[in-house]
């Protein structure tokens, strides 16, 4: 009866949020945020819960030693989170560690940590346990952020590859958000999970990555289900294209992908693609090394107000237009109309 109820509630009656647009100049393409609520431009919206400088919104974030992590921790920082700054180069003295170490504050906390370790994910737990005034309270937020990507065609990938990026971006995710959950749950916190347009909508030679994102996207969802009624809040950033911006790939990075890739190739698959393929192929890759926005603030942007926000929004899109318009027609229309504007 209920359900009937609330599925034949006139749409009028409906909380009026349906698309947001925060419109920056960035290069040759405008960089949009759209989140999939509101109609409030995202630099309008008022930060509803501003951070207790007093340090009780205590936010952990993975990956920090470099691209969205590291630049989110001192935008954290700055706005006056006790940040957790999780980082795979803590013990080696990785250049992001040492320069987040270098400003000297109580307030961001280098902490060793990969994602890929139960053992280092309890010692994060027990570090920011041991940091909080009253653990009983809780910690606010979890941004699941570490990542590695990598690329190839399904025939060219093998199956350790796809192993070895799951265990980051997606086993990765779900062990440090069941590490953490206890502590988020007494705070009715947030988790706020970093995925990917490719998250969304698959790309060819991207299969080992987009499955781990599509993984990460299911994964938020449930858990967003389920964390509802316990008042702790789920959200999913989805940026577009920021190669550029970012540490995920570069020339070189490729290049030893492509060599492990060709040397471990089955005889019969570099027999029927052949040398000139596959090496057009690498070659249109790095091409997309300098390619996508240089201004990573609409990602920073949608993690704070995922983080900050009253009501925050379930997922956030920080993309340029062609992408963003890419992702409704594959994900609003029938995989034949898509196929065809896109494939045939
Ligand atoms: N850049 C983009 O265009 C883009 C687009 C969509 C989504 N994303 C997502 O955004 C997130 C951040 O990536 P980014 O673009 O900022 O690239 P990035 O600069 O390479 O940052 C990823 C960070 O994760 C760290 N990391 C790798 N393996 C780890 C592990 N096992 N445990 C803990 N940390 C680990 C990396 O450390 P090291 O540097 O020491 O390896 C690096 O600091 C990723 O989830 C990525 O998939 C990026």
């Amino acid at each position: 009866m209920m359900l009937a109820a609330r599925l034949s509630r006139p749409l009028s009656q409906l909380p009026g949020r349906t698309l947001s647009i925060c419109d920056r100049e960035n290069g040759t393409r405008h960089t949009l945020l759209f989140c999939s609520a509101s109609c409030t431009p995202l630099g309008h919206r008022t930060y509803a819960s501003e951070a207790n400088p007093d340090g009780s919104k205590a936010v952990l974030i993975t990956g920090c030693d470099s691209g969205f992590g590291f630049s989110l921790a001192k935008h954290l920082h700055s706005k006056g989170f006790l940040v957790f700054a999780g980082c795979l180069m803590k013990d080696k003295g990785g250049a992001g560690v040492k320069e987040m170490d270098s400003l000297n504050s109580d307030r961001l906390r280098t902490v060793q940590l990969d994602v890929c370790s139960q053992e280092e994910v309890e010692k994060a737990v027990q570090t920011v346990c041991s940091s909080l005034k009253d653990p009983e309270k809780g910690m606010w937020g979890l941004v699941n952020n570490a990542g590695i990507s990598t690329f190839g065609e399904v025939e060219f990938t093998s199956l350790e590859t796809y192993k070895e990026v799951a265990e980051v971006n997606l086993w990765g995710t779900v062990r440090t958000t069941k590490s953490f959950l206890p502590l988020l749950r007494r705070a009715k916190g947030r988790v706020v999970n970093i995925s990917s347009m490719l998250g969304r909508m698959a790309n060819p030679a991207r299969s080992p990555y987009c499955i781990t994102k599509f993984g990460v996207e299911a994964f938020s969802d449930c858990l967003r289900y389920e964390m509802y009624p316990l008042g702790v809040k789920v959200s999913v950033v989805e940026p577009g294209n920021y190669i550029a911006a970012t540490s995920l790939y570069s020339p070189e990075r490729i290049q030893a992908i492509a060599k492990k890739m060709w040397d471990e190739l089955p005889e019969v698959v570099r027999k029927d693609y052949g040398k000139k393929y596959f090496d057009e192929k690498i070659a249109k890759m790095e091409t997309y090394c300098n390619s996508g926005s240089t201004d990573t603030s609409p990602v920073i942007d949608a993690v704070t107000h995922a983080l900050t926000a009253t009501t925050p929004y379930t997922r956030y899109h920080p993309m340029d237009y062609y992408w963003w318009l890419r992702m409704q027609i594959i994900t609003h229309l029938p995989g034949a109309v898509s196929d065809m504007i896109y494939i045939h």
